[in-house]
This record gives structure tokens, sequence and C-alpha cells, in this order.
């Protein structure tokens, strides 16, 4: 059985509509919905699953959040990849456990949760970002999902444009406007066989990075959209829900042949 919920830890309550709310957990907190408060100590030391009651008596469930729960929730800086995005760009780019993977912005961070699990304790992730409130806003999300800065991810205050001191990387992963800037580091760090992997959310970016990559030494350029229809499924009513994300951004990789 897992660890109960402890002092400090983010917890998801859920109420009976589905709504979900992110609570960092302090002795003697409460946390209060348009339904009254939920004691904190109603939370801590109970395991995941606890059912709480708000002053007015309103049921919500608990849970320690999933990293798709987390990244939905967390305070944004720049705008996140959504969970269909990210899990499309982790198999896309074959992200994996030992890899060294370079990553551009971190943003808020999402995306580089993501990435730092996949290459686990063995590999390297280090990750890049041009303003400085979004790098301090990554951390500080990266920090309250797993707890600390985990040794294997770097989060460095920059432009991956200017180059880096790193060779033999496995993997780039850009989320920026302009991935095509980073083409010549591209060519400068990765080894042959790494993975180029850009996620941009219009066609004109697409074109620009493809064409790019193509005169550069790329190969097996391919771009997809994910589209993710939720459906509800309830009684003898089994259908699509009626509203989905319609469009988010073109997830397009790429493999280097060396230079
Ligand atoms: C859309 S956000 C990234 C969001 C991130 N993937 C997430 O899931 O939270 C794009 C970020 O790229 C950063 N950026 C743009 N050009 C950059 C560069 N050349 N080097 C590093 N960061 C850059 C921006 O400041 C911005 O924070």
């Amino acid at each position: 059985m897992s660890a109960p919920l402890e002092s400090g830890e983010r917890a998801l309550l859920i109420d009976r509509k589905g709504r979900r709310y992110l609570v960092t957990l302090r002795p003697g907190g409460e946390f209060h919905t348009h339904h009254g408060a939920v004691a904190h100590d109603a939370i801590i030391g109970f395991h995941e699953g606890v059912r709480v009651y708000s002053t007015s008596g309103v049921p919500l469930i608990v849970f320690r959040p999933s990293l798709a729960e987390f990244v939905l929730k967390m305070p944004r800086g720049a705008q996140v990849i959504y969970p269909k995005d990210i899990g499309l760009i982790l198999v896309l780019a074959d992200i994996g456990p030992g890899q060294t993977v370079l990553e551009a912005g971190t943003g808020s961070g999402a995306l580089t949760l993501a990435l730092s699990r996949m290459v686990g304790e063995r590999g390297r992730l280090i990750s890049y970002e041009i303003r400085e409130d979004f790098h301090a806003r990554a951390r500080a999300n990266v920090e309250a999902f797993l707890g600390k800065i985990p040794p294997s991810l770097e989060l460095r205050l920059g432009d991956l444009t200017a180059g880096v001191p790193e060779r033999d990387v496995d993997r780039i992963v850009l989320d920026l406007p302009e991935p095509w800037t980073v083409i010549p580091v591209a060519r400068e760090v990765l080894r042959p066989g790494a993975i180029f992997c850009s996620y941009v959310p219009t066609v004109l970016q697409v074109h620009q990075a493809v064409e790019e990559l193509r005169g550069a030494g790329f190969t097996e350029i391919a771009t997809i959209e994910g589209l993710v229809r939720p459906w509800h499924v309830e009684g003898q009513s089994v259908r699509p829900d009626h509203r989905m994300v319609a469009h988010t951004g073109f997830i397009t990789t790429a493999r280097f042949l060396g230079v």
C-alpha cells in the first residue's frame, strides 16, 4: 500500500460533478469551495481514495494527482502542452531511460516533467528557457510534482540557439515558435540516428521546419496531429462528448543522418 498523504504534498480533490481542485496540504489549513471549507487535517495522514466532506456536507474524493492531472491544474506561465500531445511526443520522439535529451523551451515545465520521468535516473534532461519568470515557474512546478529537481534534470536559463556544450545528444525536443532556428545547434550536438522533434501550432511553422530539416541532413521526416475524442458513457447514453479540444499542435519528427 502506498504511503499516506503528507503535509506539503499536492492533493487532488474531486467533487461529485468531476470538478478538480489541486491543494497543497498544510496542518490546520482549509480549502474553500462554494460548498464550504474542507480541513486539510481530514486528508493529512489518510490514504488516497479518502472521502472528505465540506462544512456544508458535500463529499469530495482525494487522490495524489497523476502527471496529466497535475499538468492541467498547475500554475502556468507559458501555455502547456496537453497530455494527449505529451503522450505522442514521448513515443514518436522515442524517449527512453538512459538517454541524453535536450529540450526548449521549458515554459511551464509540463513536457519537462514527462521527459524527466522517461529518461529516468540514468538519463539526462537538459531544458533551456529564455525567460527568467518561466524558468522559475517551471522549477517550482517540477519541485511541486516531484518533491525536488531530480539530479538527472538541469533547468538552464538561456537561449538554446546560442549553442550548448553537450555532444552525442540522443534527442532534441522543441516547443518554441521557430524550431528551425535550432537546426544549426542540433547538427552540432546530435549523434547520427538521433531524433529531432518539434511541436508547433500552425501549418506555416510546420512547413518551414520541414523544409529546413530536409536541407540540413535530416531524413524520415514526418508530421502528425493527434485528435482525441472523449466519450460519454452512462446508462443507455453511450456517445462522443459534445465537446472536444479541436486543435492544439503538430508534432514533427526527423532522424539525423550525421554530418
Ligand atoms: C509554449 S512554451 C513551452 C511550454 C512547455 N512545453 C510546457 O509544456 O510547459 C514556449 C517557450 O519557449 C521559450 N523559448 C522561445 N525561444 C526559446 C529559445 N530560443 N531558447 C529557449 N527557450 C525559448 C519561450 O520563452 C516559452 O516559454
